[in-house]
């Protein structure tokens, strides 16, 4: 039976998990860099890196002696080379060449954005493709058409913010701290979500699977400070106020992914919804897809919070690739791009 190291370090957390080729995860470790960001109300690209460098040797150690195995007993390496932030993928490829190198063993790279959703796969204990894929993270809100783990086709994404890009800056503006997601959330509970009028853009163009939530920052703004005032003291606002827009964003976020998520379905005829990436922990998000599910009868697939922010297991989607012998050379290079919204194929 193969073993199989995956490593992680896309964004601000250094993960690494070995996992057997029958999917069992023997460990996995995830050091976050959170404490380090949170003063700057977001991801610092240049800290992120550095942060890696420190951690990631100690994380993979930790998840070879967590799994009781030696780096000998390893079959592959494999690493998420694209997407995300250059400095943060370059230490992670570095990592899992070296390794390739020295121990002589193929070297696999992982698509971030497929592992989101592999996660579902992993968390369901059985196929879940062909699927209609939402990611829903930090730097990403995109669909796709999933025919198999590895076979993507974007059909929309969003055209400025993602979905959690667009949680962190509102609760930033709030005064809610970072990262903003759980912290709105939190504060979402106390607020009524009818309170505030708030954009859904292009929910209602029933002809594309785009997001916009860019405006929705400056909706949020207009209606807590007035247009043109560039001070914002979140600190002079009532509490209850700062409930009641939290709780209307996120239930503007919600509507226009649970919009989306149900066209995508209807135009590929798919029955099956599979959603990662670090939005897919927010629980009214969840009920919200679960009560659609049960109505529309589609099969719904969200999983457990720790698969959902990032982690290295959802990296197991490498053994796919592993068993069709889909390998990297040592050139394999990082590609920190997200993928051209124009390009998006016709559904
Ligand atoms: O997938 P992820 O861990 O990292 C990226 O690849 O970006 O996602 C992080 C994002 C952050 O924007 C964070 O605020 C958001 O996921 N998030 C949440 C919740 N938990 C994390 N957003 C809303 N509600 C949550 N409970
Ligand atoms: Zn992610």
């Amino acid at each position: 039976m193969s073993l199989i190291l995956t490593i992680e370090s896309t964004c601000d957390e250094t993960a690494a998990a070995v996992i057997r080729d029958n999917l069992e995860v023997l460990s996995s470790v995830v050091a976050s860099q959170e404490k380090l960001h949170e003063r700057f109300g977001g991801v610092v690209p240049e800290i992120a890196s550095r942060a890696h460098v420190e951690r990631i040797l100690p994380v993979i150690d930790q998840a070879i002696a967590k799994a009781g195995v030696t780096l000998a007993d390893l079959s592959a390496v494999a690493v998420a080379h694209r997407p995300g932030l250059a400095g943060s993928l370059l230490v992670g490829l570095m990592a899992a060449k070296s390794l390739s190198l020295a121990l002589d063993i193929p070297l696999i790279a992982v698509d971030h954005l497929q592992a989101h959703i592999y996660a579902c796969r992993l968390a369901a204990g059985r196929d879940v493709f062909p699927c209609v894929g939402l990611i829903v993270s930090g730097g990403h809100s995109n669909i796709y058409r999933c025919e198999t783990p590895l076979d993507f086709t974007p059909l929309g994404g969003t055209i400025d913010d993602a979905a959690g890009e667009a949680f962190d800056k509102v609760a930033s503006m709030l005064g809610l701290g970072f990262p903003g997601g759980p912290a709105l959330q939190r504060t979402a509970e106390k607020g009524d979500p009818k309170r505030f009028r708030l954009p859904r853009p292009l929910l209602d163009d029933d002809s594309r699977l785009d997001f916009s939530f860019s405006g929705l920052k400056t909706a949020v703004r207009y209606q807590l400070f007035g247009a043109g005032r560039p001070d914002m003291n979140a600190s002079a606002l009532d509490p209850q106020l700062i409930a009641d827009m939290a709780a209307s964003v996120q239930a503007a976020i919600i509507d226009c992914l649970a919009g989306k998520s149900l066209l995508a379905l209807k135009r590929t005829s798919y029955q099956r919804l599979c959603v990662g990436g670090g939005v897919a922990a927010n629980r009214p998000f969840r009920e919200r897809l679960e009560s659609l599910a049960a109505e529309h009868k589609f099969e719904l697939h969200i999983p457990p919070l720790s698969l959902c922010t990032d982690n290295a297991v959802m990296g197991a989607i490498a053994i796919e690739k592993l068993k069709a012998g889909k390998f990297a050379g040592l050139d394999l290079d990082i590609s920190a791009g997200l993928e051209r919204i124009a390009a998006i194929a016709p559904i």
